[in-house]
């Protein structure tokens, strides 16, 4: 019983794969005793007392040699428990228990439970989309991470329940079928939404500054009091921003993937996620960490919608965190032996009261906050972050004529039409640069696309001085604008546009100074 094994792994580091090699080697010695180069030791322990257990519980031999277990490359930090599966087929290959000519083909990844059961792990996806990089015929992985990896297409995926099965297979005593799914099947069946911008009753103007946003990749922030909507209309959000490509539902896949949030039925992200993290949020909750880093709520929200209610109620310091993934949509996590990064390209939606007691701007209720509670307040929220959102939006209560009536409001898929070709206008303005929407736009750019004739200039002068706008409001003034012209078709940004965009700074007007 003595030899060695090697055995292909993969493993995922943030949402990246690499191969890894097992070599298992065991060789006779005076004590027996196991050793494993590569692992951290808590994890050492833990892996060799349930590859032990569930090689016994299946019916094999741990054994009772020196045992060594060397997991290349050796500069890579590795995390425990996603190696067992490949471990144990190693001894068994070492200790001439099994023999087979598959080994080199395949990549292998599972978790052992004590019975020999194989358990789910994370990061399959990247796992798989590795594996064929690699060349490899394919992935033996737990029959649950199945779904997920079978996106991936030329690669054999092949699903195990157990350490037997693992065995069946690599030594040909019964076939498995390699898992499969349709892609283009599974992409059409879960790109839909339950929900609509029909449900929402009335709220016109808020609907406006929504397409608005959509349509030029604008953030936004609502204010208004408790129940008027906030939550409700950003839900709908993602329903009215152009659809997912297949190339974007896999790379926000990915990322779920890695953080092991996949179910069975729902392996591929097809529909622009929606994130609302409670503003107890940690920062590396919000932006990802940990010592093997996982993606945070902004890497969740990629190409969809991070809403943060109740804006500033949440630590002004996570808050700051936000600021260098709004610009470069993506967030890197810095480790001592190597960073990570994680794609974080969303939309941000920021919401809150109009002042501490939420009646502020309502007509019917008396507000009683001071001018300076209210100051206080609203400047509780970062510089920084409200530098990064164009539009403001005031969410009143929902009239009650509207809340009854049963008049039919436009629904999603008409609104997303229509911001689907405003961006497309985007995309030819842009042609060439690493941005393609209006929001992204710098003051060079702001100076070319959107020079204004002398009526509107007129206009957006008078406004900046009698609503008091500053100076940061002006650019964004533009780029909104911009946007409103392209929702327009109109190839100038006029007199109109500007008006509509000088009332989404809300916030920098006197009111609220
Ligand atoms: N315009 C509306 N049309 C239909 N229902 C609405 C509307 N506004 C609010 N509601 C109802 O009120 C509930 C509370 O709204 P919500 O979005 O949670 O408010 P907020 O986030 O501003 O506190 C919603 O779940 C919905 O049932
Ligand atoms: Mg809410
Ligand atoms: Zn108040």
């Amino acid at each position: 019983m003595t030899g060695l094994g090697k055995v292909k792994s993969v493993a995922v580091y943030g949402i990246e794969a690499y191969v890894l090699e097992i070599e298992v080697y065991v060789t006779k010695g005076q004590l027996p005793s196991t050793v494993v180069i590569g692992l951290p030791d808590a994890a050492v322990k833990e892996c060799r007392d349930r590859v032990k257990a569930a090689l016994k519980n299946s019916g094999y031999k741990f054994p009772y040699k020196n045992i060594t277990i060397n997991l290349a490359p050796a500069d890579r930090k590795k995390e425990g428990p996603s190696f067992e599966l490949s471990i144990a087929m190693g001894l068994l290959i070492a200790s001439n228990q099994i023999e087979t000519a598959k080994i080199n083909e395949y990549g292998i990844v599972g978790e052992l439970a004590l019975d020999g059961r194989v358990r789910k792990v994370n990061g399959c996806l990247s796992m798989a989309i590795k594996c064929k990089e690699a060349g490899l015929k394919g992935l033996i992985l737990p029959a649950d991470n199945a779904p997920e990896a079978a996106i991936v297409e030329g690669i054999d995926i092949i699903p195990v329940n157990t350490l037997s099965d693992t065995v069946s297979f690599l030594t040909n005593e019964f076939i498995i079928t390699p898992f499969s799914l349709n892609l283009s099947d599974v992409f059409s069946d879960s790109s839909h939404y339950d929900i609509d911008f029909m449900d929402v009753k009335g709220q016109e103007h808020v609907k406006r500054a929504l397409t608005i946003a959509a349509a030029g990749n604008h953030n936004v922030l609502m204010i208004g009091p408790p129940g008027s909507g906030k939550t409700m209309l950003t839900q709908r959000l993602p329903t009215i921003m152009p659809g997912l490509t297949l190339e974007e539902a896999i790379e926000t896949t990915a990322i779920y993937s890695s953080a092991g949030l996949l179910g069975q039925d729902n392996s591929l992200i097809a529909t622009r996620p929606f994130r609302n993290p409670h503003h107890t949020i940690s920062t590396a909750g919000l932006v990802g960490g940990g010592s093997f880093p996982r993606p945070g709520e902004i890497s969740l929200a990629h190409h969809g919608v991070l809403f943060l209610d109740e804006l500033p109620e949440y630590n002004r310091k996570t808050l700051e965190v936000l600021r260098q993934p709004l610009e470069t949509d993506e967030i890197t996590i810095s480790r001592a032996m190597s960073s990570v990064m994680f794609p974080a390209e969303i939309m941000l939606v920021g919401a809150m009261n109009p002042c501490p007691c939420g009646y502020n701007t309502d007509p019917k209720k008396e507000c009683h906050c001071s001018p300076r509670q209210i100051r206080n307040y609203i400047s509780k929220i970062s510089g920084p972050l409200l530098d990064r959102i164009d539009i403001h939006v005031e969410v009143p209560n929902v009239q009650y004529k509207d809340l009854t009536s049963d008049a039919t409001c436009e629904s999603s898929e008409e609104i997303r039409a229509e911001v689907t070709k405003a961006r497309e206008a985007q995309l030819k303005r842009f042609q060439g640069l690493k941005y393609s929407t209006n929001s992204r736009m710098s003051t060079k750019q702001i100076k070319k696309h959107c020079s204004l004739d002398s009526q509107a200039e007129e206009l957006l002068h008078q406004a900046m001085t009698e609503l008091n706008i500053s100076a940061r409001g002006y650019n964004k003034i533009l780029k909104v604008g911009r946007t409103i012209a392209d929702l327009d078709h109109s190839e100038n940004v006029c007199i109109e546009h500007i008006s509509e965009a000088v009332q989404y700074r809300n916030l920098d007007r006197d009111l609220w100074k």
